[in-house]
């Protein structure tokens, strides 16, 4: 049993398997969800529910962040009820959300200001990941405070890996998410390609799936696109953010601006489903 006690933000699709490891791990976990239906599965394995991130960040020792987007990290260290409202020193606060490396310079110097400390720390892997702690944690942020939390970012993946200081984590996100948005892009315009010249889906993921292309994502999404499923693990509105921050980054190479004008287009009408979407959008639009 682990002393520290833990605050966990964002109990979504990711949030929620992810804070269950640290349950199962032994530590004591209080969470927050802005839905409060969403608190039940974990209040259920032992989690207190807490009202605030204010009150949450006063009873925890390290909190950890697993939200949409900047806006909703906007709301939580600056909402009225919001982390940075507390007035408490000392405490980690941990950001695993995919998120722009400037707000992650912006609510770490907040955070520093009051005598907190601020690691981003996002994740690859999506959903199966996250429930089979398989997940690749990458860290931004003073070396010392992560040596202090590696312990607990270890029961969520397979690794941990620094990265360099504050943002470097959401900058290391950035370029691996923008690959994959190539990847969905590029196995999708294959699939329409062969299946214009009458090679059956199956036939194609055959052959990528036992060759040098062959990968975690191309088994799954391939699945995916083969069996026309396209229930979210990964909502396309998701990919369409991560593509638009790293262009305010400065990823506007070729491809890069491709698949962003490609899935903001799918995002019209798919923004709900999972980012292999993007195959049916193509296949409509040739
Ligand atoms: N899903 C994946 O495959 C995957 C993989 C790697 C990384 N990520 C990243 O992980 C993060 C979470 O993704 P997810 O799939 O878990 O998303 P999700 O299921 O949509 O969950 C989003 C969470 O953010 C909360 N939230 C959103 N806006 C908020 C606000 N203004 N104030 C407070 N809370 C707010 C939601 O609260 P409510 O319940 O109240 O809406 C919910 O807890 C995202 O940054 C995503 O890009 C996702």
């Amino acid at each position: 049993m682990s002393s520290i006690k833990i605050g966990w933000i964002g109990l979504g699709k990711m949030g929620n398997p992810m804070s269950q490891h640290l349950i199962n791990a032994g530590y004591p976990v209080a969470v927050f969800n802005r839905s409060k239906e969403k608190e039940d599965a974990l209040k259920a394995k032992g989690a207190e529910r807490v009202s605030s991130p204010s009150n949450l960040i006063q009873q925890s020792d390290v909190i950890i962040i697993m939200v949409s987007d900047d806006k909703a990290i906007y709301d939580i260290f600056s909402g009225a009820e919001g982390l940075l409202r507390a007035g408490v020193t000392g405490k980690i606060i941990i950001n695993m959300s995919t998120v722009s490396s400037a707000i992650s310079k912006e609510m770490a110097l907040l955070c520093n200001q009051q005598g907190n400390h601020y690691l981003d720390a996002p994740v690859s892997g999506s959903v199966k990941q996250a429930e089979g702690a398989q997940l690749v944690v990458m860290v931004g942020g003073e070396k010392p405070v992560y040596e202090q939390v590696k312990e607990v970012l270890d029961h969520l993946g397979k690794l941990t890996l620094y990265v360099g200081e504050t943002g470097a984590g959401n900058a290391t996100k950035l370029a691996v998410n923008s690959l994959i948005g190539f990847y969905a892009q590029g196995l999708s315009e294959a699939v329409i390609f062969a299946n214009q010249n009458q090679i059956r889906t199956e036939d194609l993921l055959t052959v990528i799936n036992n060759s040098a292309l062959a990968n975690v994502f191309t088994k799954f999404k391939g699945d995916a696109i083969l069996n026309d499923n396209f229930e979210p693990a990964f909502y396309l509105k998701h990919i369409v953010k991560d593509l638009g921050l790293a262009r305010d980054q400065g990823l506007t190479t070729p491809l890069a601006d491709t698949a962003y004008h490609s899935f903001l287009e799918a995002e019209k009408t798919m923004a709900e489903d999972d980012m292999i979407s993007i195959f049916r959008h193509l296949s409509q639009s040739k």
